[in-house]
Order: structure tokens, then sequence, then C-alpha cells
């Protein structure tokens, strides 16, 4: 058994990713099926959906708990990263059976030893628009860190939201360029009451930031009736055109693209999956969501 894992409240949390490979490849090599959820912390009910779909498909979880530096392409959104492994680990372990999981927990020298630096990667196109346009490099980033936890920890299953849709399509495609037997889970978006997608940045809202940022989720669900009946332009000019009315909120981008290539597309067709993708900033916290266009 290993010397420098710690318990903190019976969770196990590994700090090592060697000790980490070890403890799966030897204490756990009988467990029949291994899920994983990877995160960066400041943990929500959203994450927790995550490892409870996790833990009800699988026989043992591991969830990474690690900031990836390397995904930031704005070094003051890596810094102002909410950080609290105790509350987090706290958190885990109000909702799931700590003998079920491990925590893998690492410093930036356990990942990248002194060079955190991204490996360039292709994802067929679907990196180059929205996120992978506005935030230069984010998704080699994603890749990098991603390739690394699935080459150590091997799960047969890893469970991504869809409040991050092109990260859940880009995950999928890294996994068939890599040739990993890994199966790829998305998982519907947790929300709060009134609608706002749960996210670590909504901690950085005030209140009444975080009461009036429901009118994200309520703009989606109209633009989704809309859709129905009107064109991919006359919908894009509603969104734009609601926000317009609420000079608090700035809006980054509405843009209605397929569901599995994410390219933005100006004419309907029948039989297509389509989803509408937002980002709007409010008191400074860039906020991200999406909702499916049936038509
Ligand atoms: O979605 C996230 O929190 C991160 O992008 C991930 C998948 C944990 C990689 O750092």
């Amino acid at each position: 058994m290993f010397v420098d894992r710690l318990m903190l409240n019976t969770v196990m949390i590994i700090t090592s990713h060697n000790k980490l490979k070890n403890y799966l490849e030897t204490d756990l090599k009988n467990s029949i099926s291994l899920g994983f959820v990877p995160t960066m912390g400041a943990l929500h009910d959203g994450h927790i959906t995550l490892m409870q779909e996790a833990i009800s498909q699988c026989d043992f979880l591991v969830v990474s708990i690690f900031v990836n530096p390397t995904q930031f392409d704005n070094k003051s959104d890596l810094q102002k990263y909410p950080r609290n492994i105790t509350q987090d680990v706290e958190f885990i372990k109000q909702h799931i059976d700590p003998k079920k999981l491990v925590v893998y927990a690492p410093e930036t020298d356990d990942v990248y030893g002194n060079n955190p630096i991204a490996k360039k990667y292709g994802y067929d196109g679907l990196e180059q628009v929205m996120e992978g346009a506005n935030r230069l490099g984010h998704f080699d980033g994603v890749g990098t860190i991603l390739e690394f936890l699935f080459t150590i920890i091997k799960p047969d299953k890893a469970f991504f939201g869809e409040k991050d849709f092109q990260q859940l399509q880009i995950v999928k495609k890294l996994v068939e360029k890599l040739k990993l037997d890994i199966e790829i889970v998305g998982c519907p978006i947790k929300r709060e009451a009134h609608g706002l997608a749960m996210s670590s940045r909504n901690e950085r809202l005030t209140t009444d930031g975080r009461n009036k940022a429901a009118l994200i989720y309520e703009t989606l669900q109209k633009a989704a009736v809309y859709f129905k009946d009107h064109s991919i332009y006359k919908t894009q000019k509603f969104v734009e055109e609601t926000f317009l009315n609420y000079p608090e909120f700035n809006l980054e981008y509405f843009t209605i693209a397929s569901e599995e290539t994410l390219k933005p597309v100006k004419r309907k067709y029948k039989n297509h999956l389509y989803r509408g993708f937002i980002v709007v900033h409010l008191e400074g916290v860039r906020l991200i969501d999406n909702i499916a266009l049936p038509h």
C-alpha cells in the first residue's frame, strides 16, 4: 500500500499519477468497471450528477480535480479560478460512497513536469468554431490533460456534461483519433431552480446577477419554440434583439450549428439536428449554455 496517499475523512486522495496508476493496476485490478469524471474542482451539483451517473453505470469511480493551466487563454481567469480541495472532497463525500471512489488531485508538476505546454490536436474542424475560435488553444489544453488522464486511468467510461457541448463532441473525437477504448457518456445539463446552467463560474455572480441570469435559459427556450416556425436568420435575430433590451448582458455570441459538425448553419434541412449555443457576459462573468433546436 502507498505511503503518501492521503485520506481526508475516508475519501482516498492521491496526488501522484504513478501512485494512482499503481493503485488502479494493483489494488483495483479485479474491479469490474471503472468510471471517470474529470473536473477542475469548485464542485457543484452538476458535477455530483455526473458522479452519480458514473457510479450507477460502473463499479468504481475516479474523480480528478485539477485546474489545468494549458486550457486557459487568459492568465487572470486561471488565477481567479476557485481552488478548495477540502471543501470539494467534503462535498463529494456527502453524495458518493467514499469506498467506491478515489480522488486524483495533482499539482501542476505531477502532470506537466516543469513545462506546462499543450500538445496540438486536430479534431476535424470541431475546434475551429465557437469556443475554439474565441479561446485560442483552449481545446489543445483540454486534449492534452485528457489524453494524460485517460492514459493513466484507462477508464471504461468517462462522463461529461452537455453544458460544454462542444467539449463533449471534441472529447469523443479525441478518443476516436487516439483509438482509446473508452466510452464517452454525455449527461444532460443540470440547472438551478430558475434555469441557469450550473457552473463553477456562477459563484462569481452577485445574488441579483444570479437571478437575472435566468434570462439566458428563458431566451434559449423561447428561441427553441420560435425556431420551429422561423428561419435560422430570424431565430438568431430574435435572440440578439432580446439581449439588446438588457444592457447589463453582453452577448458574445449566439450560434445555431449542426449538432454533429458544430458548423454554423444558414438553412434548415429535414432530419438534421441543430443546437443553439450561447455565451453572454454578466457582471464580468462569462456564462455559457446551449439548447437542442427541434424543427
Ligand atoms: O470541463 C472541465 O471542467 C475541463 O475542461 C476538464 C474536462 C476537466 C479538463 O480540464
